[in-house]
């Protein structure tokens, strides 16, 4: 190429999204798949949304309110915040890169456990910084271990609660006395897209600590549970003075109209907010009954989607799954060859998972 790109972006594996439904008709012409590979709702979007962004579409000539009032100040409501410590973005995805964009300089050191979200890595590599990776231990992201890799570089630490794709959460006393030693200056982003379904009592709101000396983030999305994973809508929430930079550098209308419209209606949908929540608890507990009774291994999860261990080639697993028309997605590039990730579906999509499993392993 003509272009000169530097060598940390040529070198950046691109995101591997799990395969969509309509690709799978069209590659191998497998009709009725369902997807339990991107740890989506399957109740559909919140039905109040889809109602309020079907009243604001005569509005779509309008550029949307760039600092996203409504949503704001719901948020703010909600959570005890003042507005100043939100920043909205087209997903969560948007935030992570935001904070590595404003936060990291070449040569900077950022922080990631590994496996976990593979977006940290690719935004912190995309701003020129080195992603310092620190293996979980029993699947769990391990607060010591982050320590002892922090130097004079680190700028940033990531912590995936619950951890994608392990599942696993952080204790609150153990954040708490994680970031009792941390380096002042040193941001820790909490990636929280999965905390609504999290059942354990002694799992860490990172919120508790936004107010605290030590900068923390919680990123949170409307692509989980209120189902919205289609209309791009999540935020963080921060000290007023990050905010503020991020302000600066986003995108000038990056939470689309629509977006907020159905990020505010959602947030009022709190029967389908438990229904989802009941759904994802009951259909955890009918997977962990099956693979007890079948006798395959799995992780028990604080998320929407859990780790089973094929005790096989999981990309195999994967295409053997494909063809039953059951979509999971193999772990093999997380570092991890015989697992895969499933997220818990409607009764009769799990049905069908546990029915394919039996057959492929
Ligand atoms: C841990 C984690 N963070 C963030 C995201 C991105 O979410 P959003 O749709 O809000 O960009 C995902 C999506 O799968 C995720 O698993």
């Amino acid at each position: 190429m003509i272009v000169k790109i530097p060598e940390y972006i040529q070198s950046i594996e691109p995101y591997k999204p799990g395969k969509p439904v309509e690709e799978l008709a069209r590659e191998y012409g497998i009709q009725h798949a369902i997807k339990l590979a991107s740890n989506e709702n399957p109740l559909g979007p919140s039905p109040m949304a889809v109602q309020a962004i079907s009243l604001a579409l005569s509005n779509l000539h309008r550029y949307p309110d760039g600092r996203g009032h409504d949503l704001t100040v719901k948020l703010s409501c909600r959570l005890g915040f003042s507005p100043d410590h939100f920043v909205l973005g087209n997903g969560s995805d948007d935030l992570i890169g935001m904070l590595t964009r404003a936060l990291l300089q070449p040569g900077d050191e950022a922080i990631i456990p590994k496996p976990s979200f593979l977006m940290y890595e690719i935004d912190v590599r995309s701003a020129g910084a080195i992603p310092v990776h620190v293996p979980l231990r029993s699947l769990a992201i391990c607060a010591k271990d982050i320590l002892e890799r922090v130097t004079s570089r680190t700028r940033m630490i990531f912590i995936c609660n619950p951890n994608n794709p392990t599942g696993a959460v952080m204790s609150r006393n153990d954040f708490k006395s994680f970031i009792e030693v941390l380096p002042l200056g040193i941001v820790v982003v909490v990636d929280e897209a999965y905390m609504e379904f999290v059942r354990d009592p002694d799992c860490v709101n990172s919120m508790e600590f936004i107010h605290g000396d030590r900068p923390v983030v919680a990123l949170r999305t409307f692509s989980k549970a209120y189902g919205l994973a289609g209309l791009r809508i999540g935020y963080g929430v921060m000290a007023p003075e990050l905010a503020g930079i991020l302000h600066r550098i986003r995108q000038p209308f990056n939470a689309s109209l629509l977006a907020q419209v159905g990020a505010v209606a959602a947030l009022e949908d709190e029967a389908f907010l438990n229904k989802t929540i009941q759904a994802v608890h009951e259909g955890l507990n009918y997977l962990y009954a099956e693979l007890d009774r079948i006798g395959i291994r799995y992780f028990p999860t604080q998320a929407n989607f859990f780790l089973i261990d094929a005790g096989r080639n999981a990309d195999m697993v994967f295409e053997n799954m494909l063809r039953k028309g059951v979509i999971v997605r193999s772990m093999s590039s997380y570092g991890y060859p015989e697992y895969i990730r499933v997220n818990t579906g409607l009764p009769e999509e799990n049905k069908r998972l546990i029915q394919a499993l039996e057959q492929v392993l």
